[in-house]
């Protein structure tokens, strides 16, 4: 399996262009599904979960071709309605095929979907969005779920929580149903609002993207159409965190700098210099700068994102300070904290909060990542800490950066991957 070897120590100095975003591209290929025409789909990241996706489409008969980061799909002959475990294990995004295969075709058998493993991952309120609308779903032998709807009739779907993907497949569920769905205490993450931009593009009437509430018109007829995905303001954060960790100065190009807010302020207040500009930001610290201690808690958009908790908690343990960390979505995200601390970090963790000490002096040593972010983290501590780190499991932190090695390299860090 592969690994990265980072020597640590390197001043980040340079530009870095931001890929497209990983969670709206998992969510728009799928629904091309619900187009009666051909979709180009451009400024797609070239990693694992997009190549997953694609295998995916061509299952169930759609024929992709590909040029440069633009893929040519026509999804209007699909002719199967079930996605192979194989495929679905490998991420979480498999359960969208559910709700796009449900909204076109009204039926559909989609294994329960693998990825991160953060703690309790239920899907009862995907679930909940398909009954209201008038389908059946079970869970049959062999661990798929199936669904069926005889028709699918618009109506008002109120979730109990927040949540990123019931969001995603109740609009795709509901596009082309019969009459008006309410989507009430929907997510509001800024790639629910591409898809809703996607979807209207290609002729649908969902109106209230990004908002408390989201109402979608039934349409009976989509077309095919151009579209570019949005960037991703994850991969931008974690490269903001990376040039304040190493104090160094990079320039992030193709982002949108509202989509990093909360990030840009937690920087700020650690005494980190942000500069926003219309399609990037600057980002540097002085070396005579101490970084301040800062507290977190992760909240669903527009709060802080919980995809970049894990990053941060690595800057926190260079502060001048005791910085406290609270996850407030997922119920087990600080499986990283113990790779952390082979590198000399200094953090107690107590159920949804991790309390870090500053001042650490990190030491590289051989690591695992985990789940996506917390790889991604590794690799951040790795650039800072004394001496050569290695992170095992790269897999993980693939389906979610693309080139990643490749990018720190351009800004002059010294990492490279290895076959171990
Ligand atoms: C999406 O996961 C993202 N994944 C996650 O990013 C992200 O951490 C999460 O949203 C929160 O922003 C993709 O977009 C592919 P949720 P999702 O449904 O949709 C509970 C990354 O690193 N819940 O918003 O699975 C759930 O247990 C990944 O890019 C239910 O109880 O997250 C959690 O506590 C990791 N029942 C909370 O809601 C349900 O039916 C939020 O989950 C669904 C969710």
């Amino acid at each position: 399996m592969d690994k990265f070897v980072i020597k640590g120590g390197v001043r980040l100095n340079g530009e870095v262009t931001v890929s497209g975003a990983k969670n709206a591209v998992v969510a728009i290929l799928p629904a091309i599904i619900l187009s009666d025409g051909v979709c180009s789909i451009s400024n797609v990241p070239q990693i694992s979960d997009v190549n997953i996706c694609i295998q995916i489409l061509e299952h169930l008969g759609a024929k992709v071709s590909k040029l440069d980061d633009k893929y040519i799909i026509d999804a209007t002959k699909i002719f199967k309605y079930e996605v192979p475990y194989e495929l679905a294990n490998r991420m979480r995004a498999s359960y969208y095929f559910l709700g796009a295969l449900l909204g076109k075709y009204k039926v559909a058998k989609v294994p329960r979907p693998g990825g991160c493993h953060l703690g309790d991952r239920p899907i009862d309120q995907h679930l909940h969005a398909f009954n209201v609308l008038g389908a059946h779903c079970d869970l049959v032998p062999g661990g798929d779920i199936y669904c069926k709807a005889d028709r699918l009739v618009g109506s008002t779907i109120d979730f109990d929580l927040v949540s990123v993907g019931s969001t995603i497949n109740a609009i795709l569920a509901s596009v082309r149903a019969e009459g008006t769905t309410i989507i009430e205490n929907p997510a509001k993450e800024p790639h629910i609002v591409d898809l809703a931009n996607f979807l209207n593009s290609m002729g649908a009437n969902i109106t209230g993207a990004g908002t408390d509430r989201i109402k979608v018109k039934g349409v009976s007829k989509l077309n095919g159409v151009d579209y570019s995905i949005i960037p991703d303001q994850i991969e931008a954060g974690t490269y903001m965190v990376a040039a304040a960790a190493t104090k160094g100065d990079v320039l992030i190009k193709n982002v949108i700098p509202a989509h990093l807010e909360p990030m840009t302020l937690k920087l700020r207040n650690m005494g980190v210099h942000v500069e926003e500009f219309d399609d990037s930001v600057r980002v540097w610290v002085d070396s005579d700068t101490q970084l301040k201690s800062v507290d977190i808690k992760t909240r669903p958009y527009p709060g802080f994102p919980t995809d970049m908790q894990p990053q941060f908690a690595v800057l926190c343990t260079l502060a001048n300070g005791d910085s406290n960390v609270t996850e407030g979505i997922w119920d087990n995200r600080f499986r990283y904290v113990d790779e952390l601390r082979r590198m000399g970090a200094d953090i107690k963790v107590t159920v949804k909060t991790a309390s870090i000490k500053g001042n650490s002096k990190l030491l590289g040593a051989p690591v695992q990542a985990c789940d996506l972010r917390a790889g991604a983290a590794l690799i951040l501590a790795g650039l800072v800490a004394t001496g050569e780190t290695s992170i095992s499991e790269i897999q993980h932190i693939e389906r979610g950066y693309e080139r990643m090695d490749e990018k720190l390299r351009s800004l002059g860090a010294n990492i490279v991957k290895k076959n171990s």
